[in-house]
């Protein structure tokens, strides 16, 4: 099978994991809506995959507004992919996480996933089957850190393991209306988001390598996209530890960086 969606729309298009996910969708014949924040960045990327002969129309759209992303969404026509990678890492730092990284890291990470998936399951749901079979697919950007409870990142572990679930469970009941979900764990991937961890970051790879994995799983039909694997073994293994000892394991690392200053 292609690893081409003809129709897709992807948000956190402007940076990152997106940005190479939509670069890594676009040529002849693709439609791509990408959504972001930084008008300037989306532009770019817009440019890029256009030069690729995609059609790509960028949107400056903030996942946590729900109204505008069902307007959005439910306007874009047909759509044989959508991918919820928006999303905000936020760490303790020496301290505690304050109250207002944990809301931005829930809002965004959970709550503006779903306001990206519920709106492309509705649009999925009156659509014809594509070449695949599928009315659709929608993926939700997860992470390894759904396998771990990290004490340097309550907020992001957690957020990312409801997504990770909830996708999971939710494809079992919309696979019978003709909509596949998939649940996407990447472990560390070199953008602007990781490039603050004070930390070594194992198998680190590049966001182009990261889409071409994503793809692939898709194209696998793969519900749970995981990798890359050694790094999953060991988050399973710390998933499995007492957490007491995992908590005293991770002490020896420097804690992720807030993602509000003060
Ligand atoms: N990098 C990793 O190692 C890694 C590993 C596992 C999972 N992930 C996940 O992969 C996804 C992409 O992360 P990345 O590493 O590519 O980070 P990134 O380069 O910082 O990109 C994050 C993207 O999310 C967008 N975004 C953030 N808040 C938003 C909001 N409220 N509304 C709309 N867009 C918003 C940003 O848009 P603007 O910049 O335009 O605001 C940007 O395009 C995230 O969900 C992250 O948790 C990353």
């Amino acid at each position: 099978m292609s690893r081409r969606f003809a129709h897709v729309l992807i948000t956190g298009a402007s940076s990152g994991i997106g940005a190479a996910l939509a670069q890594a969708s676009a040529g002849p014949g693709v439609v791509l809506h990408l959504g972001g924040r930084d008008a300037g960045r989306l532009a770019s990327v817009a440019e890029r995959c256009r030069s690729l002969g995609a059609a790509a129309y960028p949107a400056r759209i903030d996942v946590r507004d729900a109204s505008a992303m069902a307007e959005w969404i439910g306007g874009a026509g047909r759509l044989d992919l959508v991918v919820a990678n928006a999303g905000v890492g936020a760490g303790t730092g020496h301290g505690c996480e304050s109250p207002a990284d944990a809301r931005t890291v829930f809002e965004t990470n959970l709550t503006g996933a779903l306001n990206t998936v519920l709106p492309a399951i509705a649009v999925m749901a009156a659509q014809p089957p594509g070449r695949d079979g599928w009315r659709g697919r929608v993926a939700v950007v997860s992470s390894l850190a759904a396998f771990i409870a990290a004490p340097s990142a309550p907020a992001y572990c957690a957020s990312k393991a409801a997504l990770q679930r909830w996708a999971e469970a939710r494809d079992a009941t919309e696979r019978r209306r003709g909509i596949r979900l998939h649940a996407i764990c990447p472990g560390f991937v070199r953008t602007p988001m990781t490039a603050r961890n004070p930390f070594p970051m194992p198998w680190l790879m590049t966001p182009e390598e990261a889409a071409q994995r994503i793809l692939a799983g898709l194209a696998a039909g793969r519900r749970r996209i995981v990798f890359p694997w050694p790094l999953y073994a060991l988050a399973r293994l710390a998933g499995a530890l007492p957490q007491g000892l995992v908590h005293r394991l991770m002490e020896w690392l420097p804690p992720k960086p807030p993602l509000h200053a003060g």
